[in-house]
């Protein structure tokens, strides 16, 4: 193992612990309770070796782990592992949640310096470089679900599958509150990956096109709007519960600005765009100490810079907005 390439040795220990997560439970509420009433020794913790591929539970005999999960401590990688592996194992263990997690919600951005996610006319190839696409890739392959909002269908056709790793595509949820998608879209018969059409329930779903290589289901609305508390809900009650939030601005604004995001990525790209369609879209602070400083890593990825902000409520509630945050690491991902 130790001659092998750290990057993929680190993507094969997270694909590892993606099936674990999904195995154990993770993210459920059944995982969560049992958890609690057994603390380490409940069916959410285990110890994982790569090379042998054993897996077992922390009272089992295993003792050089590459990583131990548990329900109090999360997940813990070893130290022995390289840093170029361990840098990744920091950026993508969180993205799988914890037995503690109900959901993981990640929302991403690729802009440019002055803040734009695609032109006026909505051409988006390419705002940032192959790294960040790659790592796009990558947590689609993490994650149960890739949403994105009806105008990136229309503008880019995207496939929204994980073709540049290894690692099965998630289902790919459009939201489509009018059914405005065109039926040529590719994500409705590539058959590549499920795609589901999140469609207002004032939407007469019996009077749109049917097809095999789709499913479109009702999600609660208000003047053609949805709640993103209400999305999730409609995903997770059909077992989606890590949700990738890829864009475009408008729809990444709407789940960090309901609160929905457990993180939140904003890549930028070393170039200029002018006039063009909006990046994160937010009320504005009332002044600068009021204005949101949450914790964060940073990465770089090739001529690209990537904040990974951490939102979930526990940080949300120790955030505060007078004391800039201390987490200033700046980490290499190839
Ligand atoms: N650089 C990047 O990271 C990136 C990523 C993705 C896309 N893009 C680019 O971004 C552009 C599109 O972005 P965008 O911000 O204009 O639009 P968008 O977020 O892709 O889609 C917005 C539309 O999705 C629907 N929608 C999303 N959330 C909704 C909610 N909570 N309730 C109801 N409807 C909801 C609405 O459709 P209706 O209008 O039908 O009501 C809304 O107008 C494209 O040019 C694409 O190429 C860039």
């Amino acid at each position: 193992m130790s001659s092998e390439n750290p990057q993929t040795q680190a993507w094969a220990l997270l694909q590892a612990a993606r099936i674990l997560a999904d195995q154990h439970a993770f993210a459920r509420n059944d995982c969560l309770s049992e958890s609690t009433t057994n603390g380490d020794n409940g069916s959410c913790s285990f110890v994982f070796n790569l090379q042998s591929g054993a897996v077992d539970t922390l009272a089992g005999q295993i003792h050089d782990a590459d990583l131990i999960h548990s329900p109090l401590e999360g997940w813990q990688y070893s130290n022995a592992l390289p840093q170029a592996a361990r840098d990744m194992l920091d950026l993508y263990l969180p993205v799988l949640g914890t037995a503690t997690q109900t959901r993981v919600v990640i929302g991403h951005l690729g802009q440019s310096i002055d803040a734009r996610i695609a032109t006026l006319d909505g051409d988006a190839f390419f705002v940032t470089g192959e790294e960040n696409r790659r790592h796009l890739h990558r947590l689609r392959s993490l994650c149960h679900a890739v949403v994105v909002g009806a105008a990136t269908v229309s503008a880019d056709d995207p496939q929204l599958t994980t073709r540049a790793v290894s690692g099965a595509s998630p289902v790919r949820v459009i939201i489509d509150p009018q059914a405005r998608v065109s039926q040529d879209s590719r994500v409705l018969h590539d058959g590549e990956a499920p795609t589901w059409l999140l469609h207002a329930d004032t939407v007469a779903l019996d009077s749109l096109p049917q097809s095999d290589g789709y499913r479109r289901l009702a999600v609660r609305s208000m003047d053609g709007r949805l709640q993103p508390q209400d999305i999730l809900d409609v995903l997770a009650q059909n077992g989606l519960r890590r949700i990738f939030v890829e864009g475009g601005g408008v729809t990444v604004s709407r789940f960090f600005n309901a609160r929905c995001l457990t993180r939140l990525q904003i890549a930028t790209a070393p170039l200029l765009v002018g006039e063009g369609i909006a990046s994160l879209q937010i009320p504005g602070a009332a002044s600068m100490k009021l204005a949101l400083r949450p914790d964060f890593r940073l990465y770089r990825m090739g001529q690209d810079v990537m904040w990974d902000f951490e939102l979930s409520d526990e940080h949300w509630d120790s955030v505060s907005p007078q004391e800039p945050s201390n987490s200033t690491e700046l980490q290499r991902l190839l």
